[in-house]
């Protein structure tokens, strides 16, 4: 049995199409001043009508693919994290397995919307140290932005479309050192997407409130529970939802600015995508060094939420 699991790639793909806050002016009774000020975004990305989810993942993925130097068909699973899957089936798994033209794996989805990816790392991680396979394909891709209502102000200067990945190996020495997901359905109807309506509806400043406790309080039993300082953490690398939801979990863990990986400036909240996307952006400057401490955390509809801690 193996005992470890590491991430030995990452890669990520956005839609070419930027949309500005200036741009949004012109749609609803909003202001780039207002939107900049209460989220940190300024612009975001949308895919256009033609690409799908899959399509964007694809691009992820081939990019993690050759950063990784593995051969595409040592893959044994792909875990994908949507909430905007292409088909409600096939699931977007198998679709991009089809379109990656890797024949001996297994494939599926995981829905915990903007969580999904944390999800997903752990279930690749248990597979592997299950010693069921050896390489994973672990995918958050969204067009979110096609589940947004264009004339709701609340909601639709948030959101953008994206796509990160990571390849896992197996590995005899950590890697992943911890890894926690949570979840309580009672909050079902604070952010949600009614089948009725498909659009987003949320309740934002009571998710707020409950994504900075929450988180606040993951981040740190994440580092209590593995005895790790924050001043040995190199890195937080969370969810882009909001720039004062960041920084107010930073606050709470003592962390300093300099060691947060912020993209929501750019990006908008990509849901599942948000976390590979913001890590590779990172990594692709080199600023991630072999043996920093990394943690990742994310919180989404559900409320779901999750936590990775690593050493890269
Ligand atoms: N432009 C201008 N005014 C706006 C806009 C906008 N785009 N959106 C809302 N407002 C108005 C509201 O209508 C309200 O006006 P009112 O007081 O006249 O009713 C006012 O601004 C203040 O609204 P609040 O909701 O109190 O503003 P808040 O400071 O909480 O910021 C925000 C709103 C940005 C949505 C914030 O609550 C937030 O970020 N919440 C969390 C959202 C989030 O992270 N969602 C996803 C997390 S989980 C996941 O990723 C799936």
């Amino acid at each position: 049995m193996t005992k470890f699991t590491k991430i030995i790639s990452s890669g990520s793909y956005l839609p070419k199409k930027v949309l500005t806050n200036k741009e949004l002016e012109s749609r609803v009774d909003t202001s780039d001043e207002w939107i900049t000020e209460r989220t940190g975004i300024k612009e975001r990305r949308v895919a256009d009508d033609s690409e799908t989810s899959v399509d964007l993942a694809y691009n992820a993925a081939i990019d993690a693919i050759k950063k990784s130097g593995i051969n595409k068909n040592d893959i044994g699973a792909i875990f994908l994290a949507t909430c905007t899957p292409e088909r409600k089936f096939p699931s977007t798994a198998v679709l991009l397995q089809n379109k990656l033209d890797i024949k001996d794996a297994f494939s599926f989805d995981i829905n915990a919307a903007c969580t999904g990816f944390v999800y997903a790392l752990d279930i690749a991680k248990k597979y592997i140290e299950s010693g069921q396979i050896k390489y994973a394909l672990v995918v958050g891709t969204e067009k979110i932005t096609s589940l947004l209502d264009w004339t709701d102000r609340n909601t639709c200067v948030l959101f953008g479309d994206g796509s990160g990945a990571m390849i896992l190996a197996a590995s005899e020495k950590p890697g992943i050192i911890s890894s926690t997901i949570g979840s309580d359905g009672s909050y079902k109807d604070l952010l949600t997407v009614n089948t009725d309506l498909e659009y987003i509806e949320m309740k934002g400043s009571d998710v707020f409130k409950t994504a900075v406790n929450t988180l606040g309080k993951l981040a740190k039993h994440t580092l209590e529970d593995n005895n790790v300082g924050n001043d040995e953490l190199d890195w937080l690398v969370p969810h882009q939802a909001n720039e004062r939801i960041i920084l107010a979990i930073a606050k709470k863990i003592n962390l300093p600015r300099e060691k947060i990986i912020i993209t929501v400036n750019k990006h908008g909240n990509t849901s599942a995508a948000s976390i590979p996307l913001a890590f590779d952006e990172a990594n692709s400057k080199g600023i991630f060094k072999q043996g920093d401490m990394i943690m990742l955390e994310a919180f989404g509809a559900g409320f779901t939420w999750g936590s990775i801690l690593f050493r890269y």
